[in-house]
């Protein structure tokens, strides 16, 4: 199968900025996001690929359909960045000025476990590294292991982010978001998320 692995930066997003933001509501709906979220509420995060020059989108196609997508910013324009954590980084020899942002990767379904993540990290990194970010950090969602909506199947994989170098840092990140309940309610809250950082090298 052949896969089409495409770089879009800043404004050139805009085309696929709508596609990424129907896969995050659908795929982050699931464990361990559990994101109730729409496509039109979205748009208003997902618009930061487009509104910063340094945005970019790394997009898989297979023909013309869009069937994975990296997306990044530099760390001084992500909202999860506030000056509290980037203080708390600063404390760690981690200058947010030097770091870029990973923001979502999602891979269609239908088309995983074939390494079109992984193709998409190392276009995602090599471009990274080219615009001259010697670092980047990144957030995973960090669920109890006894949540009461964790598929009892759900297998914990080695991370992805280990493969591609980063390594888990002590700090936490929230996120607030319309989050699923146990009891089938939804309820804006914060979630912790974990922080991983790749330094140069
Ligand atoms: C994570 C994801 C992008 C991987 O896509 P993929 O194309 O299947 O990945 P690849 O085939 O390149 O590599 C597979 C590797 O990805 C990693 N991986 C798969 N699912 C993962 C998950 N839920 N969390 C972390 N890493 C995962 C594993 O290391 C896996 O290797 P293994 O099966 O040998 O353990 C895909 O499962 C996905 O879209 N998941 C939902 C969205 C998501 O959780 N994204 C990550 C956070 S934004």
């Amino acid at each position: 199968m052949t896969i089409r692995i495409e770089v879009f930066k800043g404004a050139e997003t805009a085309e696929y900025i709508r596609t990424l933001s129907e896969m995050r509501v659908k795929t982050f709906s699931e464990f361990p996001y559990l994101y109730v979220g729409n496509v039109e509420d979205d748009l208003v995060y997902t618009q930061v690929y487009s509104t910063s020059s340094q945005g970019m989108l790394v997009v898989a196609f297979k023909d013309e359909t869009i069937v994975g997508i990296r997306s990044g910013v530099p760390a001084t324009q992500t909202k999860f960045l506030n000056e509290e954590r980037r203080q708390q980084l600063e404390k760690q020899g981690i200058n947010s000025r030097d770091y870029y942002f990973c923001g979502e990767l999602i891979v269609d379904p239908a088309f995983r476990q074939r390494g079109i993540a992984g193709q998409l990290m190392t276009k995602f990194i090599e471009e990274v590294n080219a615009m001259g970010f010697p670092g980047m950090i990144a957030i995973s969602s960090n669920r109890a292991r006894n949540h009461p909506l964790r598929p009892q199947n759900y297998s914990e994989k080695v991370h992805y982010l280990s493969k591609h170098g980063f390594e888990k840092n002590p700090l936490v990140f929230t996120a607030q978001y319309p989050t699923q309940q146990p009891d089938g309610s939804v309820k804006v809250e914060d979630n912790q998320l974990a922080c991983w950082v790749r330094k140069k090298g």
